[in-house]
């Protein structure tokens, strides 16, 4: 049965979806067979697997108008993939008039985990059902956090709240761990002050990843959209090339530190 990683933190833009791309390709790439769900209804997941717009969807999927086995996507060598759309905001509101409405994406994903050795699921910043059902359908969650002042304040409601799925939900939830993201290599002062910071997530029972994911030029590349049948000129012809996953560029840090993140958390799951 496949392990199941959920990727969380309430706090937008902080390298959820980046990091659940990575993951997913990174796995692959060391030879576990691995499923991307797409959680989140910008579908950016989707965009740079280049499914969005296909349907079905994780949406009809939870609703019970699919079967998962038609809404996942196979084929790219990043690894198979859930997609989603922008009709996953309607769940927000239709899940909580359906009778366990927090345990849809657990049943849907149900009758595929065995086809999989590890399903990593990219999740949307909003609280309530939708994160429910991500904590509901996983074994653990890494949480991604920005190098900014900021990033720490709000981790303590996440806790509770993952807390309290546990509880709840599913009482064999894991937190992994805290991922830093998007680390300036240069280490000005705010950035070494707040990787110091990061070292003392214990106080929140959260284990701070050693490996720290650095500001990447490739990263933002990868998630480049320009359309493949209208290529105006040869170098946007090579940035659709590029799109997809950082490990087509040649030592980029991206592709270096998911490796050595992909390490240090299967190390993590392991050790329990
Ligand atoms: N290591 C990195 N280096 C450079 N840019 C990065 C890195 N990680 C993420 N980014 C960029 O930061 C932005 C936010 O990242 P991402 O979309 O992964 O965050 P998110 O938490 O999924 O956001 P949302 O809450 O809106 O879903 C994106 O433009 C992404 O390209
Ligand atoms: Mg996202």
């Amino acid at each position: 049965m496949a392990i199941k990683i959920g990727i969380v933190n309430q706090k937008g833009g902080v390298g959820k979806t980046t990091t659940a791309i990575c993951l997913t390709d990174a796995l692959t790439r060391i030879g576990y067979k691995t499923l991307l769900v797409d959680f989140a209804p910008q579908a950016n997941c989707s965009s740079t697997f280049g499914v969005k717009g296909k349907e079905p969807t994780v949406y009809d999927a939870i609703m019970k108008r699919a079967n998962i086995v038609d809404v996942v996507v196979k084929g790219n060598d990043m690894g198979d993939i859930v997609p989603s759309g922008e009709d996953l905001k309607m769940a927000l509101c239709e899940l909580v008039n359906v009778k366990a409405g927090e345990n849809r994406l657990r049943t849907a994903l149900a009758p595929i985990e065995d086809q999989y050795d590890m399903i990593v699921i990219d999740s949307d910043p909003t609280p309530g059902i939708m994160l429910d059902n991500v904590l509901a359908a996983v074994d653990g969650v890494i949480i991604p956090m920005k190098a900014e002042n900021y990033s720490i304040e709000g981790i303590s409601s996440l806790v509770k709240d993952i807390n309290e799925a546990k509880a709840e939900l599913n009482p064999d939830l894991r937190i992994y761990g805290a991922l830093l993201t998007m680390l300036d290599e240069k280490g000005t002062s705010t950035h070494t002050k707040i990787s110091e910071s990061f070292d003392n997530l214990s106080q929140y029972n959260l284990y701070p990843f050693k490996t720290r994911i650095r500001l990447s030029k490739a990263i933002p590349s990868t998630q480049t959209w320009v359309s493949i049948d209208q290529p105006k000129n040869y170098s946007e012809h090579r940035i659709l090339e590029a799109k997809g996953s950082i490990y087509k560029y040649d030592n980029n840090s991206g592709a270096v530190d998911y490796s050595n993140f992909v390490r240090e958390l299967m190390e993590v799951i392991t050790s329990e």
